[in-house]
Order: structure tokens, then C-alpha cells, then sequence
């Protein structure tokens, strides 16, 4: 079952993507959060920090699984998403880091860490919640669009478009990683819970397309209408 929710603002969809997110950890204190990086979800993050020093929420015993990473960027890299994760929410909660896991892009044998990666996910039992933003191709984690869905942690090109979209963090497209690992449709399809953020009027078509249109490895997103548990919010702005 889909529940589509349209707010007006990027304020309103990250308290209501916060509240779902902290439900889920109030209801299962160990749950495995499948986290996801980009703008759309920074306001969310803030929202859960807020609740935790607060009081309200604890992150001691929550294990999270991040979708992506760029090739040749470690950890330290500011633009890496271990670096963004680690900035945006992790040193602000009570999470155990050793409990969070971001694939590697540093890794000498990326096919080993793909492999790892799933087995990690799987030795969790799946994940409880995946958050998830959309790229404006239709890109879930790095999910580029192509002639079929790909099941496990793979390795993939980036498309022009999302180097482009993604230059704005770096000084230039060029600094832009051509590559990345992400995590594949069947780790996100298995997730029991979906929920999928977008914001702004620039999101509209693509959000349209991936939820009412077609379902087609050209617009990865499109698969999430299979899914049996998605709540997409989409704010206006
Ligand atoms: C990035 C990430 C995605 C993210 C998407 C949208 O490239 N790999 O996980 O959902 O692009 O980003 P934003 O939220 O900044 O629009």
C-alpha cells in the first residue's frame, strides 16, 4: 500500500518524516534504520537530533544502514557520506557508531565489500525503515537508471545529470567521483518500511512519473510501487 502525503512546506515533510522515523525507534528500540544522505533529508536529521537531546528519543541500541557512498572518497572526505552522516546525524545522537555502517569507497576489492555489504544486511534481518530521497532522474541511493533493476550492493557509473546535480557540494563537476556503491533494489524492496522524501516544485515531474507512471528500470524509483508498506511525502516547497 502506497500513502502519498503532500504538505506545503520542507519544514512540515521533515517533522513528519522525523515522527515516522521516531516511531519506529520508539517501537523497536534495536529497529535497523536504512539512512539516506542528500539535501531532502537534512531537516529530518535535525528534527531527530532536537528529540533525542530532548530526551525524547534513544539511538543506543539503533543499527542503520546507509545506502551509498563515492568511489575514492573516505571517510574524512567532507563530501564523502560516511563524513555527512557522521556531521548531519550521528555525532549528534546517541547512536553507537560501530553501529552504523556506510559502504566503503575506498575498498580494494569493491566486489568483496558489495558482497559484504548485503551479507551485513542480511545477517540484521533486513532493515526495518529505509528513507530514501529521489534524485531527479529517479535515482534511489545510487540507483542510476538502467536496462534492469540490479538486486544486491553494487558498483555504478553516475549518470551526467546526477554529477551535475551533485556538483554544487564540490568546488567543481569535475572534483565530482564518476562512481559509487549502493546499496540494490532487493535490500530496499525488502525493507518493511519505505518512506520517500522529496521536496520542491523541481521534484514534482519525477515523483509523478516514478509513482503514477510506468514501472521501468528507467526510473529506478518506479519499483517502490511494488512495494507493499510506502509512504511517500512530497512538500511543495
Ligand atoms: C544523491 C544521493 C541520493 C539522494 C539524491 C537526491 O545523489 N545518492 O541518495 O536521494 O541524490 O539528493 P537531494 O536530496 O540533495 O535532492
Amino acid at each position: 500500500m502506497m500513502k502519498f502525503i503532500t504538505v506545503k512546506t520542507y519544514e512540515e515533510l521533515s517533522k513528519k518524516a522525523a515522527s515516522i522515523i521516531a516511531s519506529q525507534v520508539i517501537l523497536k528500540p534495536n529497529c535497523v534504520l536504512g539512512l539516506a544522505t542528500g539535501s531532502s533529508p537534512v531537516g529530518t536529521y535535525k528534527n531527530l537530533i532536537k528529540w533525542c537531546a530532548d530526551g525524547d528519543l534513544d539511538f543506543s541500541a539503533v543499527r542503520s544502514i546507509n545506502l551509498d557512498e563515492y568511489i575514492g572518497l573516505d571517510g574524512t572526505h567532507e563530501q564523502s557520506y560516511r563524513y555527512f552522516m557522521n556531521d548531519n546525524l550521528f555525532n549528534h545522537v546517541n547512536i553507537d557508531k560501530a553501529n552504523t555502517y556506510v559502504p566503503s569507497g575506498i575498498a580494494t576489492d569493491l566486489d568483496a565489500e558489495c558482497k559484504a555489504y548485503d551479507a551485513r544486511v542480511e545477517a540484521f534481518g533486513g532493515i526495518d525503515l529505509q528513507l530514501l530521497g529521489i534524485g531527479l532522474d529517479g535515482h534511489i541511493g545510487f540507483n542510476e537508471p538502467c536496462d534492469e533493476f540490479v538486486k544486491g550492493t553494487n558498483v555504478v557509473e553516475l549518470d551526467e545529470s546526477t554529477i551535475e546535480a551533485n556538483a554544487r557540494f564540490f568546488d567543481s563537476a569535475d572534483e565530482v567521483p564518476k562512481k559509487a556503491i549502493t546499496l540494490g533494489m532487493g535490500a530496499i524492496m525488502q525493507a518493511k518500511a519505505v518512506l520517500l522524501i522529496a521536496n520542491g516544485e523541481k521534484k514534482r515531474e519525477i515523483v509523478e512519473k516514478a509513482f503514477f507512471g510506468p514501472i521501468t528500470p528507467m526510473v529506478p524509483a518506479s519499483i517502490l510501487q511494488l512495494h507493499p508498506n510506502v509512504t511517500v511525502i512530497f512538500s511543495e516547497n
